[in-house]
């Protein structure tokens, strides 16, 4: 009697943990390094909702901010591995598996965002996407942050000014070349170590944009911010060919839809926090913001402008001039 009651009793739980098995959704892990307050975290925020909605529950996100899961230097090879689905690295970041995503590092070569805007979209832009695709890698779309301003523990007006000076930056040689030119000293580190470099004085500035130097409070250990808009920082979004296979063609559908309307909500984020960031940091009066003269901007572009030379092999002359082009609306 006890042999059949155990028999029964393994047989019940086997059934409901089949049936738990067939109900659990699929997870996407969303990692990234940035604060929830920013225009990645609520981008990913935003995705995670409309996920849910439009795959009825079957797919579920999970967003892992502030490098708690994996910081950018490690999230491209997790991927790879299956320990994480999605993320948004800075292009900068993606040196390792791509010359061409370089480009966007270039200093002074955008003007502004709706510039950005005009070449991401063109057919060269979008192509770009397909840049790491040989790695097992597929880009889903790209993300703004914004440009990118120089905080120092001394004012910055002119390039000479930098001379000497330890700079924090990602994982880019284009960003290494760009510090170099100055005769300053570049490091790559990662985000989540930035702000403990500064306030230990390891390093003496960095760049970043209006978002992320608020949200990391990195204009508390930084005496002055010069508003030198030189580059670019943003994002593309990739998942893995392995795990992108693995969805129905409805799921990537609604996933992509998801997506879609999450980048355009963040990208007007991105735009709105660039002026509400620098306006909190002017307002803490915890820092100097230093507006360049036209004069003193053009010899920033002249000491900067011959890193491009220097990549115009890897990235290709004829990519630059697009992109270069978009200024022009
Ligand atoms: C990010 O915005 O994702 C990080 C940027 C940085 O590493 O400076």
């Amino acid at each position: 009697m006890r042999i059949l009651l155990t028999a029964a009793f393994v047989a019940v739980s086997l059934i409901s943990a089949a049936g738990a098995v067939a109900d659990e959704p699929t997870v996407i892990k969303f990692s990234h390094v940035v604060a929830e307050n920013t225009p990645k975290g609520l981008m990913a925020q935003r995705f995670q909702e409309l996920v849910a909605e439009k795959t009825d529950a079957e797919i579920e996100v999970e967003v892992y901010p502030n490098s708690q899961l994996f910081g950018d230097d490690k999230v491209l090879e997790a991927m790879l591995l299956g320990d994480v689905q999605m993320a948004a690295p800075a292009l900068s970041k993606f040196s390792r598996y791509t010359d061409v995503l370089a480009l966007y590092d270039l200093p002074f070569l955008f003007e502004d965002l709706d510039a950005v805007d005009r070449f991401q979209q063109s057919e060269e832009g979008q192509a770009m996407l397909n840049a790491v695709a040989d790695k097992g890698l597929i880009g889903l779309g790209y993300l703004h942050n914004g440009m990118k301003q120089l905080s120092a523990s001394k004012p910055l007006r002119v390039p000479e000014d930098a001379e000497g000076l330890k700079f924090r930056i990602m994982s880019s040689d284009v960003l290494e070349a760009q510090f170099e030119v100055l005769n300053a000293a570049p490091l790559k580190k990662p985000f989540s170590e930035v702000f403990t470099l500064l306030q230990t004085k390891a390093i003496d500035g960095q760049e970043n944009t209006w978002s992320n130097i608020y949200s990391k409070k990195f204009f508390e250990v930084q005496p002055y911010i010069t508003e030198s808009n030189h580059g670019l920082l943003d994002y593309m979004v990739v998942t893995s060919k392995e795990f992108w296979s693995r969805l129905t063609d409805e799921q990537r559908t609604e996933v992509k839809a998801a997506l879609d309307e999450a980048l355009a909500y963040g990208n007007q984020i991105a735009r709105d926090k660039a002026i509400e960031d620098k306006e909190k940091i002017a307002e803490s009066g915890r820092t100097e913001i230093i507006e360049l003269t036209p004069e003193q901007r053009a010899q920033w572009v002249e000491a900067m402008r011959p890193v491009w030379r220097q990549f115009e092999d890897d990235i290709g002359a004829e990519r630059i001039e697009a992109a270069y082009r978009s200024n022009d609306d």
